[in-house]
């Protein structure tokens, strides 16, 4: 009876699976502050997509970790078409077909200071110079095989500067997934870790990215990123911010993805290791939660593990 009155259920189709690449063969580079996620190097990467396949997770969402000698002030290694995530979405196009592949468009996986966007000389981002370059970034990733770009940086008037240059190259079937209301977080550290912009950022990024204490803000941000002809809209971080998915998901009813971020799935791998809760009940009560709040889908790390509880 439980089961037939469920309100939600989870499937592996509710999941898209963060993946950090790393340079060179063969490697496997545990992150230390993300215990049980690796970055994984390009010969390695597209079985790591077809396991998920294999799943039911209908995509991945790629992060590079940019070798050091590349990581410049203005960032061109993000306009490289042989660049690490480029070499990826071919990689894994050639070992699991059938799996979506999501792209971030953003700098900060290659700017010497690990900001998402071009600075000025007092630390603050320049947005419209910024833009020019995340289209760019957009167009070598959407012509590298990227099926969803997803904006991340939180620059004004992105989403339809890149709208319009897909059309304009042909790439209308490439779907643009913005990070909407993306807040200014302290629960980004593991991720910062893993693409090797933690020890290099110089300041910090609420120039760009919401504060938490606003809702009615990320509202106005949904409504731009939609206007401007985002196909998805994006919440992130997760479970502190499950207010914010339900009253996205309510007032716009359009497809709201939301991210659990490395610090949150940080959380739940500790209490879990420290005896403070059952680790899977812990992961699919968390994972069911977005659900009820009214997401579309979840960007998780623990993504390949829930599709295996679920599965049984
Ligand atoms: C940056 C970006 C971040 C994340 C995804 N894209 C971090 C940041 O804004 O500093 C965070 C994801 C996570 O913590 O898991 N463009």
């Amino acid at each position: 009876m439980r089961a037939m009155l469920a309100e939600n259920r989870l499937h592996p189709s509710d999941f898209i699976w963060p993946l950090f690449i790393c340079d060179g063969r063969d490697c496997e580079e545990p992150i230390g502050s993300l215990p049980g996620v690796s970055r994984w190097s390009i010969d390695r990467i597209g079985a790591k997509a077809k396991e998920a396949a294999a799943l039911g997770i209908p995509c991945v969402a790629l992060f590079p970790n940019t070798p050091e000698n590349l990581r410049t002030e203005r960032a061109e290694e993000a306009l490289n078409s042989g660049n690490l995530i480029c070499r990826a979405i071919k990689a894994i196009k050639d070992s699991a077909p059938e799996i979506g592949v999501l792209t971030d468009v953003a700098l900060d996986p290659y700017t010497a200071h690990g900001h998402d966007g071009l600075i000025d000389n007092v630390g603050n981002v320049i947005n419209d110079d910024t833009v020019s370059i995340l289209v760019e970034q957009a167009l070598v990733q959407a012509a590298a095989g990227a099926d969803i770009v997803a904006p991340s940086d939180m620059m004004d008037g992105r989403v339809a500067a890149i709208r319009e240059a897909l059309e304009r190259e042909g790439h209308q079937n490439i779907a643009i997934m913005a990070y909407a209301a993306k807040y200014a977080s302290a629960f980004y550290g593991p991720f910062r870790d893993a693409v090797g912009s933690r020890g290099r950022l110089k300041g910090d990024k609420r120039g760009y990215q919401m504060d938490p204490a606003n809702i009615e803000e990320a509202l106005r941000e949904v409504e731009l990123d939609l206007a401007e002809g985002t196909d998805f809209v994006m919440v992130k971080p997760g479970l502190p911010y499950l207010d914010v998915v339900a009253r996205v998901k309510d007032a716009f009813g359009v497809p709201t993805f939301v991210y659990q971020v490395s610090g949150e799935y940080a959380m739940i791998e500790h209490a879990a290791a420290a005896g403070a809760g059952d680790r899977d009940a812990l992961i699919l009560e968390t994972l069911l939660a977005f659900k009820r709040a009214g997401a579309s889908g979840i960007l998780t790390y623990h993504a390949v593990d829930a599709a295996r509880l679920i599965a049984g």
